[in-house]
């Protein structure tokens, strides 16, 4: 099965736990904004997942950040076009540019992933289950809370024709139903 094999990959890849988790939440959101879009929750979910198979080993070249992800994924015969091309431009540092719907969810959801974690790790319990839409709304307009979490990629959701509202309900929704993989 593909996305077996891409978790693998993403295994092969990744070594600090924290980032294999980020990618699990942004397959989670990726897949539930599939089918808020009626698109095809599989592949959608496969881009989040391996959207930052490469992330250590292009540390400090943002240049490339993506685009080896895509030829790994080339050579394990994972992914198609479009996969592929959501992958790589989610980081519009390398060049690429966002030509698929799959694109731009991928990249508002990369972000929103950050968001919200960090809205479950300031509970002492640290638990995705304490964290309501209100308060991710608020922290959402508080520059300096997760300032990494880019509030102005977040919004691009509403090229999808998502509210903002909508996608943080979506987002926290798709997190807190894989909060034990997610550790939260
Ligand atoms: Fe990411």
């Amino acid at each position: 099965m593909e996305r077996t094999r891409a978790l693998e990959l993403v295994r092969e890849n990744v070594s600090q736990e924290n980032l294999v988790r980020h990618m699990l939440a942004t397959e989670a959101i990726m897949k539930a904004l599939a089918v808020r879009l009626n698109a095809d929750p599989e592949r959608w979910g496969l881009a989040g997942l391996v959207h930052d198979l490469d992330v250590e080993e292009t540390t400090g070249r943002p240049e490339v950040h993506g685009r080896e992800t895509v030829s790994r994924l080339r050579a394990a015969g994972l992914g198609d076009e479009e996969v592929l091309g959501a992958v790589a431009s989610h980081n519009p540092a390398n060049g690429t540019v966002i030509e698929s719907d799959m694109g731009r969810a991928l990249f508002a959801a990369d972000p929103l992933t950050g968001l919200i974690t960090a809205a479950a790790l300031i509970h002492p319990e640290k638990k995705l289950e304490l964290v309501k839409l209100k308060s991710l709304k608020k922290r959402y307009k508080e520059p300096a809370f997760a300032r990494g979490a880019r509030r102005e990629d977040i919004a691009t959701i509403e090229q999808l024709g998502l509210g903002l509202e909508e996608f943080l309900q979506l987002g926290l929704d798709a997190m807190q139903a894989v909060s034990g993989d997610l550790g939260l």
